[in-house]
């Protein structure tokens, strides 16, 4: 009976659908294991080339780039200076990989700020200040634009960023350049390791002010309608697994091009119950990816992209 499973199975993973993540690290020299995701790598901007031309081998289509600074600062300065982490390394990367691979770059400020939070921050009431930093959102996506990134993605969940970012790169000469952007992003406990990753923990409070409450669906539905009305050409939904219902809603209730953040945590809980021997990490991680692609995702964004790519190809 085996053989009519193809026949009949209505979903497929193909390598088409993997976007993988890569940690460029200014800090750096060589490779380092993030501490909380087994068998991932930080890595320094001089070899990220090399790790992209690995992952296009396996017929990845695309990566997204995360940047480490050397330093941190109160407003981010280093998420924007045309010789900052994001933008040195992909420009080496379109200089060197002889291939056609999509680059994304992130586009948040929790990476670049000493106090870790996604944007400007008022210290006296310890508030987010909203739209001091769609400035600076807008001024770090036309450096990202301008140093050669095919699609840009905010995370940072600002009101009016999508807008604002879109405002930037029409009125830059980078009308082309699509935005992903995370429209709904839950405030989760599933970013832990991320943090580890990114050095991005925060010094006070929490994302919960500007990420969304896990007991919320309509939200979603509404930040998903405000983004694209501003302008988003692919919209995010993240985490992936505990949020397949939202994937289901997004994509069934505005068919735009949707793409899953499988985020670190999922990650890391599969590998550590795999090392275990608790889990078989390969069935795990597959059933996991398809189950995000059966929810309505159109991509996923996996710290597996590698691995499952590999397994695709077998
Ligand atoms: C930055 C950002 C985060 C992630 C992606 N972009 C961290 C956060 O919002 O706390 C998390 C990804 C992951 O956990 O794999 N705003």
């Amino acid at each position: 009976m085996d053989k009519f499973r193809p026949l009949v199975r209505q979903t497929d993973l193909d390598v088409n659908d993997l976007i993988c993540p890569i940690f460029v690290d200014e800090t750096i020299k060589e490779p380092v294991e993030i501490r909380s995701m087994p068998g991932y790598y930080n890595i320094p901007p001089d070899m990220v080339a090399d790790e992209v031309d690995c992952i296009s081998d396996l017929g990845i289509p695309a990566i997204i780039l995360f940047g480490v600074p050397h330093d941190k600062d109160e407003t981010g300065t280093h998420a924007y200076g045309d010789d900052d982490v994001i933008q040195k390394a992909v420009r080496s990367i379109k200089g060197q990989s002889k291939k056609e691979i999509i680059v994304i770059t992130d586009l948040c400020l929790c990476e670049y700020t000493s106090h870790g939070h996604c944007g400007m921050v008022d210290f006296d009431t310890q508030e987010i200040l909203n739209d001091p930093t769609l400035e600076i959102l807008g001024k770090t996506a036309v450096s990202h634009a301008r140093a050669g990134a095919d699609i840009v993605a905010p995370s940072g969940m600002m009101d009016g960023m999508v807008r604002a970012i879109r405002k930037a790169l029409d009125d830059n000469g980078f009308p082309n350049t699509p935005i992903m952007s995370y429209a709904a992003k839950y405030s989760s406990g599933f970013y832990g390791p991320f943090r580890d990753a990114a050095k991005s923990g925060f010094s006070f409070g929490d994302r919960a002010s500007y990420q969304m409450d896990p007991g919320n669906s309509d939200e979603a539905m509404r930040e998903v309608e405000l983004d694209i009305d501003e302008g988003a050409d692919i919209i995010m939904v993240k985490p992936a697994m505990p949020y397949l219902d939202i994937i289901y809603r997004v994509k069934k209730g505005y068919k735009m091009p949707t793409a899953a953040y499988q985020v670190s945590g999922e990650y890391s809980m599969i590998k550590a119950a795999a090392q275990n021997g608790w889990l078989d990490e390969k069935k795990v991680m597959y059933e996991s990816l398809i189950s995000i692609k059966r929810a309505g995702a159109d991509m996923i964004l996996t710290y597996f992209a590698k691995d499952m790519a590999k397994m695709l190809n077998e």
